[in-house]
């Protein structure tokens, strides 16, 4: 039995969690700034490493408190094994609060260090709930900065099937939101306006890349939201939002489907799984399902907290890096650009 305390905090999102042998989540605390960013429309990189350096101690003594032994009582720091934490891809000055406390952690009580990239964190997310999955399977992975579609064919080990070109699903969401002044974060605000409007209203290009069948585009259909809006303007005409933003995420999704499904047809894959914060978006979540039932295709995806940035994704992550021998010397640093 192994308790692994993960620690995250690559973003704007305070995270510790403790989990059990990779899969079972003993505690789960979030300390999120939205509502600070919230005030500048984003996140901005000093203000949220800032905010992190206050907040890590309390988050993570209150994931030691919340964690339960098998008897009932607290965790304390001898009923943790191993200390995981993201070193990247990230904001840097965020990045390195998190890295700077799991090490000074690990040094105290002389216990591992795991590094953890937040990317393979996103696609742990999935272990944490569904028991049985095990790689390999497909796994579409959309982020504020990633948009992926990977076969994990091991734990932490991927083949790259698709990739965006231009802007991440997220950043789509984001950027359109801002547009529309819906504001920061745009995907949950899209995802709720777009309930109260008709998908079909509009129809948004779905751009296809030559000769790379998976790998997806979402800047085209930006500027096609961006155009509708200043032509409509122009025109002296109101626009029905709600519509605008049902229709812009119907593209998304839709293209993200269909790449998804016809990428596990041809690669003959009967699991896929949805990784990163765009993947607790509920129309992608009902498209999906839809289609995988049509295919009978197994998917998964996590509860949204668990979609959206966490500690218990990297603790289910280090765990698995663990057990393949991958532990941090006392050099370890903030890596901000790291790759898959
Ligand atoms: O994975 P994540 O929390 O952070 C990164 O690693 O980037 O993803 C954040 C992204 C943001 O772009 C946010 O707008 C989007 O996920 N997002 C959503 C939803 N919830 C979060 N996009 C669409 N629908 C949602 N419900
Ligand atoms: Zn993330």
């Amino acid at each position: 039995m192994m308790n692994i305390l993960g620690i995250e905090s690559s973003c704007d999102e305070t995270a510790a969690s403790v989990v059990r042998d990779g899969r079972e989540v003993l505690s789960n605390v979030i300390s999120s700034q939205i509502a600070i960013h919230t005030e500048y429309g984003g996140v901005v990189p000093e203000i949220a490493s800032r905010k992190h350096i206050e907040n890590i101690n309390p988050v993570i003594k209150q994931a030691l408190a919340d964690a339960k032994n098998p008897d009932g009582s607290s965790m304390t720091w001898d009923d943790i094994d191993a200390i995981a934490v993201t070193y990247g891809p990230g904001l840097v000055g965020a990045l390195l609060v998190g890295v700077a406390e799991a090490k000074a952690i690990a040094y105290a009580l002389g216990k591992p260090l795991v590094p953890v990239n937040h990317i393979t964190g996103h696609v742990s997310a999935n272990y944490l709930e569904h028991p049985d999955l095990k790689p390999p399977f497909m796994c579409l992975i959309v982020s504020g900065g990633h948009t992926n579609l990977v076969v994990v064919k091991d734990y932490g080990e991927y083949e790259f099937i698709g990739r965006t070109r231009d802007d991440a699903a997220g950043e789509a969401f984001d950027k359109v939101a801002r547009s529309v002044g819906l504001g920061y974060p745009g995907g949950p605000k899209i995802d709720k306006e777009a309930r109260c409007g008709n998908p079909l209203a509009i129809t948004f290009p779905k751009a296809k890349v030559d000769g790379a069948p998976y790998d997806f585009s979402f800047s085209g259909l930006k500027s096609a939201v961006l155009n509708y809006q200043n032509h409509a303007q122009m025109m002296g005409e109101t626009i029905n939002r709600a519509d605008l933003v049902a229709s812009f995420q119907k593209a998304v999704v839709d293209v993200l489907v269909e790449h998804t499904m016809e990428a596990a047809k041809e690669y003959g894959y009967k699991q896929v799984a949805l990784a990163g914060g765009v993947a607790a978006n509920s129309a992608l979540r009902q498209s999906m399902k839809e289609a995988c039932e049509i295919s009978s295709i197994d998917l998964c995806y996590p509860s949204p907290v668990f979609c959206t940035d966490n500690a218990a994704m990297i603790a289910s992550a280090g765990y698995y890096e663990y057990m393949k021998g991958n532990t941090a010397s006392w050099d370890l640093n903030a890596v901000p650009g790291l790759q898959l």
